[in-house]
């Protein structure tokens, strides 16, 4: 009886150990995130003794007590921390499972640590389940050290697995996700704008283009290597053919021949000429690009016209936003500037919300909202993932997200913006770019402003109508738009947006002035022809968003596949 007890309540407890795991369990497999594990309020030490899997990849692992058993640093990319795990040799290859990289899965159980250590649980290996070694020539290039960002470039299928690109992968997830959160807890609807598109919106000429005349010239030119066109003997030939065909022919309807023949010898007369047409046609194809006039024939293209990636979401979200009213679009952007700063990349992510019905001011105070809710979000998701960053980056990066969520953004025009610059050079400020009204603010300018002048981001808004885009409104004056960036320490510009020109002569004129072609925009010119709205938006930069909250120097790293200039890879 006694021992039946005790049977019943060692099942009892085994039944709740399971259960407890099971809830710790990833979804849609049967390991323990690591996070699950070791992020808990207890550090884990709750969970000792219960049985887990886990799977990760080595950090750092070393050998103890003379090659007895083996410590390894296990992360598998669900937070920062790593789970210790603690191998005995008759449990598997220890000389393997040390090295960096190496992958794992394996069951244990785990266990309080000795007292005065820095983990509050460990793992002990019961067995390893599967083992994925590192090996072979050339060796695994990342090792276990902190390798410089620009160095980790040339591995951007491998630097997922170090700790500062997978801590940015998790920034960049939770700022994806506090975006959707804000727009869509705003109303906003999340319009999939083109990434192929045959208009400008920036109207600055920066668009890659889009085509297959090349790989189609290419394709043809080796085909006609191979099976050359015919030549002028080959087409008088087919038609010496013809000529003999339609001879006979004539004979048998002279000879007033049977049905049957005369038909057949059409028939054959009919297959000469088809036969001299297709050569005819053969004959005409040249390799290379079409031309027609002296310039390339765009109507032989895929899409029968020029075409090219997106710059911006924008013309295309705003026929929505005139119709739903509040619309965001949150897409890849593509520019062919040839940009070799640390704020530029060749393909970024845009965020553009869009509102029907707002002005200026309107649109200033979602651009703030939005990002003092995305700051808020990382101090609120993404704190281990900061605390790492802002020890291994930028020691300040904690309290700047800080601030930014508690402080009202500055608002200057850009009138005031010149002043403060002039005053700041009087004062013997020294920029590399000469500074008076009408020019456009460099980046050294606006981190002055946001950086020193004020310590905090500052919207600069009414700029000259000569250095802005020709659908941003023009303000009575007639010198100025209603423009605004948002410009944030470390990074300078963030966000650049407007009101948009809703009056149909007023924009039909900027783009002539502009000296950009009036075809392409003339869907664009319909929303101001039937139902023109007052509206406004603006484009948020993703990684430079990235690069504000990390305080990390270059874009390139805060992409998971960066482009810019000479480099594409993957
Ligand atoms: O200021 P931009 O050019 O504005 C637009 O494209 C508007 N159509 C947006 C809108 O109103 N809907 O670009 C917006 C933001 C910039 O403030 C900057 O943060 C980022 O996009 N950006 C870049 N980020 C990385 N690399 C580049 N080459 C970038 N160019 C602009
Ligand atoms: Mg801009």
């Amino acid at each position: 009886m006694a021992e039946d007890s005790a049977q019943l309540s060692s099942q009892l407890a085994e039944a709740t150990l399971n259960d407890s795991v099971s809830e710790l369990k990833a979804e849609f497999s049967d390991r323990v995130p690591i996070k699950r594990i070791i992020s808990r309020p207890d550090g884990g030490s709750a969970l000792a003794e219960q049985k887990v899997r886990v799977g990760g990849w080595v950090k750092t692992g070393r050998k103890a007590d003379k090659d007895k058993f083996a410590f390894l640093e296990l992360n598998d990319g669900s937070c920062p921390g790593n789970l210790q795990v603690i191998v005995e040799a008759e449990k598997g290859d220890l000389g393997r499972l040390v090295l960096t990289g190496t992958c794992v899965v394996v069951d244990g159980v785990l266990k309080l640590p000795p007292a005065g250590v820095k983990q509050k649980v460990e793992l002990r290996v019961e067995e390893v389940v599967h083992l994925g070694p590192v090996g072979g020539n050339p060796i695994y290039p990342l090792h276990k050290g902190k390798m410089p960002l620009e160095h980790l470039r040339d591995f951007v299928h491998l630097r997922s697995r170090t700790n500062t690109i997978s801590a940015v992968a998790r920034i960049r997830h939770n700022l994806a996700y506090a975006t959707h959160t804000f727009f869509h807890n705003h109303d906003f609807l999340y319009v999939h704008t083109p990434i192929i598109t045959t208009s400008d919106c920036e109207g600055a000429g920066e668009m890659f283009q889009v085509t297959t005349l090349i790989s189609e010239g290419e394709r043809l030119e080796k085909e006609l290597i191979q099976n050359p066109p015919p030549s002028e003997a080959d087409l008088e030939a087919a038609n010496l053919i013809i000529t003999e065909k339609g001879n006979a022919v004539s004979q048998l309807k002279s000879a007033k021949a049977s049905k049957g023949d005369v038909n057949a010898a059409v028939a054959e007369l009919k297959r000469a000429k088809d036969n001299a047409l297709k050569l005819q046609e053969r004959a005409k194809l040249q390799p290379g690009i079409p031309k027609k006039d002296g310039k390339i024939d765009y109507t032989q293209d895929f899409f029968a016209r020029q075409a090219f990636l997106t710059v911006s979401g924008q013309l295309q979200v705003e026929s929505y936003a005139c119709a739903l009213s509040s619309v965001y679009t949150f897409g890849p952007t593509f520019r062919a500037e040839n940009s070799h700063t640390s704020r530029h990349l060749a393909e970024f992510w845009m965020v553009e919300p869009e509102l029907a019905f707002a002005e200026l001011k309107d649109d200033m105070d979602c651009a703030e909202a939005y990002v003092k809710f995305l700051c808020q979000w990382l101090l609120d998701n993404c704190y281990d993932d900061m605390e790492f960053i802002s020890r291994q980056f930028d020691k300040t990066c904690i309290e700047r997200l800080k601030m930014v969520a508690s402080t009202p953004f500055v608002r200057i025009t850009y009138t005031e913006a010149v002043e403060l610059l002039i005053d700041a050079v009087k004062n013997g400020k020294k920029f590399e770019n000469h500074v008076d009204w009408g020019i456009d603010l460099a980046s050294e300018h606006e981190r002055f402003l946001t950086e020193v002048k004020f310590q905090k981001p500052v919207i600069v808004y009414n700029y000259p109508k000569g250095i802005k885009a020709f659908y941003m409104r023009l303000n009575d004056d007639n010198k100025t738009v209603a423009a605004m960036d948002v410009l944030v320490p470390k990074v300078g510009e963030l966000i650049g947006g407007s009101q948009r020109e809703e009056r149909y002569g007023v924009i039909h004129k900027r783009i002539t002035e502009m000296g950009l072609p009036i075809e392409p925009y003339d869907w664009y010119l319909d929303l101001r022809r039937y139902g023109t709205v007052k509206h406004s938006g603006f484009g948020l930069g993703f990684e430079r968003m990235v690069l504000f909250a990390t305080g990390i120097d270059n874009i390139r790293d805060v992409i998971p596949f960066p482009r810019y200039p000479g480099k594409a890879d993957l």
